[in-house]
């Protein structure tokens, strides 16, 4: 077996062969079979250490046991399938404890159900329909938050995929991350028909992007001059950095936040929440519909409590050290154009001359050069997330001797382009 014609045969069965495409890379994925802490394995034995890690599900590492017995049990000793049952209400309250603004929370089964949910919850509560998300911000799939980059700050935004009714696109308004002034705009002209902003509090998902100092706080502020909502997408960055959410690291307390990911301990997962008069407005106590078979299921809902339970025991700060170095032994390459954005424990090594702060400085990366990185570090067994607009994640199991392993290696691959290319001598 090989990924060559394991590749072939998915072609014929799946769109570009794969089922999501960020999977897809040049001139074919690499098939894996097995996992195991930081350690992928693909079809022909070749060991990968990983720093992708699930696009940022897996925190704790493949086959985590402190995560794994508890899931186990659930398999062996199944609580029935929709129907209720207490360990939703043990997740849903570590939750709570640990996100205060979480006051009332739903269940879904990815983080794109989740934001769906919300924008929907917030457009009902607020009786407008106009939802601001920030240009390159990723919320999901679905036709609510898949509208990209407008002709301007202020104008309606256009479809980032066809299939989007024009009615519904023309609902989103596209703002700029860390550009105050294009928020002003678009809260000037339409601030009374904003049902809410939608944002990543740090930017995922066109590579790492930090907001900048008072960003998020000026977002909660217009927001609530307008009597808009601000929806916090926490799918990346919740019990990412800290037990619990990146809104209490920066003291910005949104009216609704999503998460996925890290919460569900591998299973697939989504939560959407927020202050209690908001969520009650969720059928059947309120009006707003919302439903799912597997929503809460059993065994996301038991991997969930043993995820959370393990990150209690973790030592956050020494992941965020580890991906620290990796920035720092990758600085003297800045001149060459490569710069590492790293927010705590993620990062994006971006090929880009210019510091990376927004969206049109993400734009500007040179993606060819990265995938040329990427290929590179595949060959040597070190495995980041495939694309330049994708964030590598740095978690728990990572040991110190990998990511200097890894960072050594990525140096190595650096000078060989550099050397390659001529660049250093100019
Ligand atoms: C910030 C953010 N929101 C929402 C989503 C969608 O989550 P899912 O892939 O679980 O549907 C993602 C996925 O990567 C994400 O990064």
């Amino acid at each position: 077996m090989d990924s060559d014609s394991l590749f072939r045969r998915a072609s014929k069965l799946f769109p570009g062969g794969v089922n999501s495409p960020v999977r897809f890379y040049s001139p074919r994925p690499i098939y894996f079979s097995r996992s195991t802490g930081t350690r992928l394995f693909d079809v022909s034995g070749k060991e990968y250490l990983d720093f992708s890690m699930g696009f940022g599900a897996v925190f704790g590492g493949y086959a985590n046991s402190d995560i794994l017995d508890l899931a186990m049990d659930a398999f062996a000793n199944p609580v029935p399938e929709g129907v209720v049952s207490e360990n939703e209400i043990i997740l849903g309250e570590l939750i709570h404890g640990a996100v205060p603004s979480v006051e009332m929370m739903r269940f879904t089964n990815s983080g794109t159900e989740a934001t769906m949910h919300a924008i929907r919850l917030a457009r009902a509560y607020t009786g407008r329909n106009i939802i601001v998300k920030m240009n390159g911000g990723f919320h999901g799939a679905h036709d609510y938050a898949l509208i990209g980059a407008g002709s301007g700050a202020a104008t309606f935004g256009t479809p980032t995929s066809p299939g989007i009714p024009d009615e519904v696109s023309r609902t989103v308004l596209v703002g700029e991350f860390n550009h105050r002034d294009s928020i002003e705009e678009i809260f000037s002209k339409h601030g009374r028909d904003i049902a809410a902003v939608i944002v990543e509090p740090i930017m995922g998902n066109m590579g790492v992007i930090k907001p900048e100092d008072g960003f998020l706080k000026f977002l909660r502020e217009i927001t609530e001059k307008y009597g808009s909502l601000l929806i916090f997408d926490e799918v990346i960055t919740g019990f990412r950095f800290r037990y619990g959410a990146y809104q209490d690291m920066v003291n910005v307390r949104p009216d609704i936040t999503t998460m996925g990911k890290i919460i569900g301990g591998g299973m697939p997962v989504g939560l959407f929440g927020g202050r209690e008069e908001i969520m009650k407005n969720i059928s059947p106590s309120g009006k707003v519909y919302q439903s799912g078979t597997f929503s809460a299921n059993p065994y996301t809902m038991a991997t969930g409590i043993a995820a959370l339970k393990y990150l209690r025991t973790i030592d956050y700060e020494a992941t965020i050290r580890l991906a620290k170095w990796v920035e720092e032994k990758l600085k003297p390459y800045a001149e060459a154009g490569i710069r590492v954005n790293r927010a705590y424990n993620m990062f994006t090594p971006f090929f880009n001359t210019q510091e990376v702060k927004d969206y049109s400085s993400a734009k500007n990366s040179d993606s060819g050069r990265f995938m040329k990185f990427f290929s590179e570090l595949l060959r040597y067994g070190i495995y980041l997330s495939p694309g330049q607009f994708e964030t590598s994640f740095i978690g728990p199991a990572h040991t110190p001797e990998e990511v200097e392993m890894a960072a050594f290696k990525m140096v190595y691959a650096l000078e060989n382009e550099l050397n390659e290319s001529g660049h250093k001598e100019e």
